[in-house]
C-alpha cells in the first residue's frame, strides 16, 4: 500500500475513534448543572422559617461539638469496625433514618441518594460523580451504629479549635459551647496557623468526615469525589466563603468540586420520585466498579 494511502487509513481510524469518544464522552464534572435551571432556589435551606425540630437540633449540636469531643470521637472511630456490608445494603439500612437537621426533605434517605445520583447522571456527568451522589450521605449510618445523637451525625459542618464563624447558621447558639470561652479556641486562628489548609484543620464530626475516612482507602473514587463527600455539608466555607484565613491554594480544587456537587444534593430534593428497585441494576454495576464487595464501616 502507498504510504499516503496508509496515512489515510490511519487518519480515518482516528476520526472514527474520536467520533466514538464524542458519543460516549461525559460532560466535564465541573460544568454548570443543568437539571436545576427552572427550580425555585430560594425555596431551599429556609432556616429562619424552619420548625423547632431543626432549631433544637442546631442548638444541641453547637453546644456539644467541642475540640475535646472531636478528639475523643476520632480515637474511637479508628479503633472499631462497626459493620461489614456492601454499598447497596448500606443504602437500604440507612433508609430508616429521618434527618432532624434537614428543613427540606420529606423523601427517604435511599430516595435522596438515588435522586442525587440520577440528577448527576441526567446532566451527563462522569460515573465517579454519579457514585459520589449515590453514596454521599451513607455516613449517616453512624446514627444506627450508636452515635451520641443526631448532633454528631448530620447538619452543616464548621471548624472546631478556633473562633466559631458567624457565617454558620444560628451563630448565637455557640455561646453555650465551652470552647467559645476558651482562651485558645476562641481566637481567630485558634490552634491553627494562617493558610494551613483544610487538611490540617478539624471539622466538626459528622457523616461527611466519617464517610470520607471510611472510603478513602476502600474505593477507587478520584480525589474530587472524596472532596465532594468530605465537604458537602461545609456550607460556611463552600457557600458563605468563611475560613479564608485558614485555607490554602490547594483547597481551590476541593472548593470547585463541592460547588459542582452541591446543586445535585440540594435541588434534586424536589425531583420526580424514584423507584429504587428499577434503578438497582444500573447502580449495582457502578458500585462494582468503584468499591469492594464488602466495606468495613
Ligand atoms: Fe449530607
Ligand atoms: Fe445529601
Amino acid at each position: 500500500m502507498h504510504v499516503l494511502d496508509t496515512l489515510e487509513v490511519v487518519s480515518d481510524a482516528v476520526d472514527e475513534v474520536n467520533k466514538l469518544k464524542g458519543a460516549s464522552a461525559d460532560i466535564a464534572w465541573d460544568a454548570t448543572s443543568e437539571f436545576d435551571a427552572n427550580k425555585e432556589k430560594d425555596a431551599f435551606r429556609k432556616y429562619e422559617e424552619a420548625c423547632d425540630r431543626v432549631k433544637n437540633f442546631y442548638r444541641e449540636q453547637h453546644e456539644k461539638q467541642t475540640v475535646e469531643f472531636n478528639i475523643r470521637v476520632r480515637e474511637k472511630f479508628k479503633k472499631t469496625v462497626r459493620a461489614r456490608m456492601g454499598v447497596w445494603e448500606a443504602m437500604e439500612k440507612l433508609n430508616t433514618l429521618v434527618d432532624d437537621s434537614d428543613p427540606d426533605t420529606s423523601v427517604s434517605q435511599i430516595e435522596h441518594l438515588l435522586q442525587t445520583a440520577e440528577a448527576i447522571r441526567r446532566d451527563g456527568k462522569p460515573e465517579w460523580m454519579q457514585v459520589a451522589g449515590l453514596v454521599h450521605d451513607l455516613g449517616k449510618l453512624l446514627y444506627i451504629f450508636g452515635s451520641e445523637g443526631q448532633w454528631d451525625v448530620v447538619g452543616d459542618t464548621f471548624v472546631v479549635g478556633c473562633k466559631f464563624s458567624d457565617k454558620i447558621i444560628y451563630p448565637d447558639t455557640f455561646a453555650a459551647n465551652p470552647d467559645s470561652q476558651d482562651p485558645m479556641y476562641s481566637t481567630e486562628y485558634g490552634v491553627y496557623s494562617p493558610h494551613c489548609g483544610l487538611d490540617n484543620v478539624m471539622l466538626s464530626w459528622g457523616h461527611d468526615e466519617y464517610l470520607y475516612h471510611v472510603l478513602k482507602n476502600q474505593s477507587t473514587l478520584p480525589e474530587d469525589a472524596l472532596h465532594m463527600i468530605r465537604y458537602h455539608s461545609f456550607y460556611p466555607w463552600h457557600r458563605e466563603n468563611a475560613y479564608q484565613h485558614l485555607t490554602h491554594a490547594n483547597d481551590q480544587r476541593a472548593l470547585a468540586a463541592v460547588r459542582a456537587f452541591n446543586p445535585y444534593d440540594l435541588y434534586s430534593k424536589s425531583d420526580e420520585p424514584v423507584r429504587p428497585e428499577e434503578l438497582k441494576p444500573y447502580y449495582q454495576g457502578l458500585i462494582a466498579k468503584f468499591f469492594p464487595e464488602v466495606i468495613e464501616w
